[in-house]
This record gives C-alpha cells, structure tokens and sequence, in this order.
C-alpha cells in the first residue's frame, strides 16, 4: 500500500482523536495527534513562568521528544495557552516542517485544525469532524471526570472554554480551524465513534484507497 495520508480536522472534542486513533490502528498506519505539539509549546511556557501570546517561538524551537509525553497537557489552563500560543505565525512555523517529516515517512493519519488546509494539502483523503457545542462539552466532561454531567452550570462553562477556543483557533490569520474545500465533513452529534469509523472506512475504500 502506498504512504497514505489522512488529515482529520475539526473543532475540540469532536471525535477526531478517538476516530484518528481507530484509523491508524485499523490501517496499521503512523498517528500524529498535532494539537500534542501546541499543548506541548504552550506546557513548556506556562511551566518557565512565560506568556503564552509571546513566548511561543522560542519553546517551539526547543521542542524536545519528552515534551509531548507528560502528563499534564490535558487540563483546561493548557487548553486556553496551546490556543494561544497556535496564533502565533513563528510558533507554527516552527512546528510545520516536523509535521511533514513525520507523516512523509510512512504516511500518517493526522489531526489538528489545519492539517487538510495547510500541513498536508495534497493528503489522499480529507475529512471534517464536528459536532455541537452541547455534545461536545458533555463528551469532554466525560472524558475528564469519567461520567457525563448532570450539573448543568459545570456542562455551560464547559461549553463556553469550547466556544472561546474554537472562536479563537477559527479567527486566527495563520492557518485557522476551517474544512478544506475537499474535506468531507461529518457531524457526530448522533454518530458513536465505531459509525463514525465505519463511515470514513466505506468513503476510503470506495475510492479505492484501502481495501478492507
Ligand atoms: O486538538 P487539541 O485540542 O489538542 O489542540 C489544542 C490546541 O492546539 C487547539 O485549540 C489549537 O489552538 C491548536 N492546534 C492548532 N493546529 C493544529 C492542532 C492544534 O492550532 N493542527
């Protein structure tokens, strides 16, 4: 099979890493989880005292391996700073290139924001995951206490830290979150994630890029 590369785009808590993660495993292809470079930039500035809106490129710069595997890049005040730090121009520039290394390698399923737009424009399949605010602040929720919100101010100020970052990550000038224009696009409010899988495998192999 030839060096695939699938770039898997949405707004937060959509499903793209759930459904990238499946993908790769199901293709036995490399998975990059892009938005683990920003979290990393912006862990590596909160923790040396910096500011998120400035201090960008010189982490980005120092990137190390060990960087995208601790364990406190998931919480909410790295949310807020990764989305920062992502707006600036230097930042992403500094981490286009590894990117590419990356997915050329083996090819690569690949999530992020800007990856069918901007990393990999020529990728062979192009998808848009997305899903509404409302459910993807419960599947959020879920996936950081382990059980789904009953409280319903904790759930609107979930929704909220969504809404602010999706606004920024789509307002931005340097490659902002948006499909690209051959990207298929699938909303999974009603879709769990093995439709959502089964869906982008018939796409792909309808036209004629695995065979399953
Ligand atoms: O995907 P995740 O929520 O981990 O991404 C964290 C942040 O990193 C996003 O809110 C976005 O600002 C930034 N990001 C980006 N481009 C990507 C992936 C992530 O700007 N390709």
């Amino acid at each position: 099979m030839k060096h695939l590369i699938i770039a898997i785009d949405g707004p937060a808590a959509a499903g793209k890493g759930t459904l990238a993660r499946q993908l790769a495993e199901t293709l036995e292809l490399p998975y990059l989880d892009t938005g683990l470079l920003y979290r990393a930039v912006a862990r590596r500035v909160l923790n040396a005292g910096g500011n998120p809106e400035i201090d960008g490129p010189e982490h980005a710069q120092q990137l190390l391996p060990e960087d995208l595997h601790r364990d406190d890049l998931r919480v909410p005040e790295v949310d807020r700073a990764a989305s920062l730090v992502a707006r600036d121009a230097e930042v992403r520039s500094a981490l286009l290139e590894r990117q590419r290394i990356f997915g050329r390698a083996r090819g690569a399923v690949v999530d992020g924001r800007d990856i069918g737009t901007v990393v990999f424009p020529d990728a062979h399949a192009k998808f848009f995951i997305t899903a509404s605010p409302e459910v993807r602040a419960q599947r959020r929720y879920e996936q950081r206490h382990g059980s789904a919100c009953a409280d319903s101010n904790a759930l609107a100020k979930e929704i909220a830290a969504l809404n602010a970052r999706d606004e920024q990550d789509a307002s931005r000038a340097t490659a902002p979150l948006r499909p690209a224009e051959d990207a298929v696009k699938i909303v999974t409010d009603h879709l769990d994630a093995a439709s959502v899988l089964a869906k982008v495998c018939q796409i792909l192999q309808e036209r004629g890029l695995i065979r399953i």
